[in-house]
C-alpha cells in the first residue's frame, strides 16, 4: 500500500464578517437568484460553524463589522490581501460592492499592517488572489482585472502566475482552486484556459484534480491550514482524494451562502503576517 503523506498544520490568522445583513437582492452571478427563499438564520448557523472549526483547530479570527446594505459583505475573503503583513485591498467590479473596500480598508488601518495599499486595478482579493508559498496564483477573466497580476507583483515583490478563467460559473479563482500547502493544490481543470491548465501542470505536477460534481458543490472553496481541510460536505469525490493524501477533511453544509455564490472560502479571508 503506497504510503500516506504526513500534513502537519500551521496556525492561522483569519478574518471573517458576521452574515447579519447577508442577503441575496441582486445577481453578479450565475448563481444569485433573488427570488429564490433563503433562510438567514440557517446561514449564520453555517458561518458560525465555521468559524467554530477554525477556533477549535487553534486558530486567531478577528471580526470586522457587517455594514447594513452590503449583503455580500459576509465574503471577506474579497475585501483583500494579506501577505507578509502587507495589504493590498480591493476594489470591486460591481457597483453593488465597491463600498465593501472602504470597510476593509478602515479595518485594516485599525488594526496594524506593514504597509497598505489602495489599488489601481479592480482586484477582488482572495477571491482571485491564491498565495502559495512564495508565489501568488492570480485570477482573471471574471471579476479582477488582468492589470493587477503586475501590481501584485511590484507591491508584494513575489512571483505572480496569471491564470484566466473561462467558465461564467467558476467566475472567482477560488471557485476552481484552493491551496492545500506551500506546494500543493487542487482544481477543476475545465474552469482554466488551455494555456493556464498547462501552466498548473507544470507548477503542480501532483495537484488533486476536482470533477465537475466537486466543482459544482463548490468544493474547491475550501480552506487548508495544512493538516485540516473545511470544505462543502457534498464534494465527495474531492473529500476522498483529499483524505488519501492524508488531509483531515471537516465537512460543511453551506446551502445559504452559496445562494449567493459563495462558501468556506469566501466567507475567510487570511491574514499572513510576515
Ligand atoms: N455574491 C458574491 C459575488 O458575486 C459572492 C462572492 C464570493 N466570494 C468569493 N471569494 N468567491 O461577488
Amino acid at each position: 500500500m503506497a504510503e500516506v503523506a504526513r500534513r502537519t498544520a500551521t496556525r492561522r490568522h483569519y478574518l471573517m464578517c458576521r452574515p447579519t445583513h447577508f442577503e441575496v437582492t441582486y445577481t453578479i452571478n450565475p448563481w444569485m437568484d433573488p427570488r429564490k427563499p433563503m433562510d438567514a438564520g440557517l446561514a449564520l448557523a453555517q458561518w458560525e460553524r465555521v468559524r467554530d472549526l477554525y477556533l477549535g483547530f487553534g486558530h486567531q479570527v478577528s471580526f470586522i463589522d457587517p455594514v447594513p446594505g452590503l449583503p455580500d459583505m459576509v465574503f471577506s475573503a474579497n475585501g483583500a490581501t494579506v501577505v507578509d503583513g502587507k495589504v493590498l485591498i480591493a476594489k470591486f467590479r460591481h457597483q453593488e460592492r465597491a463600498a465593501e473596500a472602504d470597510a476593509y480598508r478602515a479595518w485594516f488601518e485599525e488594526h496594524g499592517h506593514c504597509g497598505l495599499r489602495v489599488p489601481e486595478y479592480v482586484n477582488e482579493g482572495e477571491g482571485d488572489f491564491a498565495p502559495a508559498g512564495r508565489r501568488i496564483l492570480a485570477g482573471a477573466g471574471f471579476r479582477s482585472d488582468p492589470g493587477a497580476v503586475a501590481e501584485l507583483r511590484a507591491f508584494f515583490g513575489l512571483p505572480v502566475t496569471g491564470l484566466t478563467l473561462t467558465d461564467p460559473r467558476f467566475y472567482h479563482l477560488d471557485t476552481a482552486l484552493f491551496v492545500l500547502d506551500d506546494d500543493l493544490v487542487a482544481y477543476y481543470p475545465a474552469a482554466f484556459s488551455e494555456e493556464s491548465q498547462e501552466e498548473l501542470r507544470r507548477l503542480y505536477p501532483d495537484a488533486v484534480i476536482a470533477t465537475r460534481e466537486d466543482a459544482d458543490a463548490f468544493g474547491l472553496n475550501a480552506v487548508s491550514d495544512g493538516l485540516n481541510v473545511v470544505v462543502t460536505e457534498t464534494a465527495t469525490h474531492l473529500i476522498g482524494e483529499l483524505r488519501e493524501r492524508g488531509f483531515e477533511v471537516h465537512g460543511v453544509d453551506m446551502s445559504e451562502l452559496l445562494k449567493a455564490g459563495g462558501a468556506v472560502k469566501c466567507i475567510t479571508q487570511e491574514i499572513r503576517r510576515p
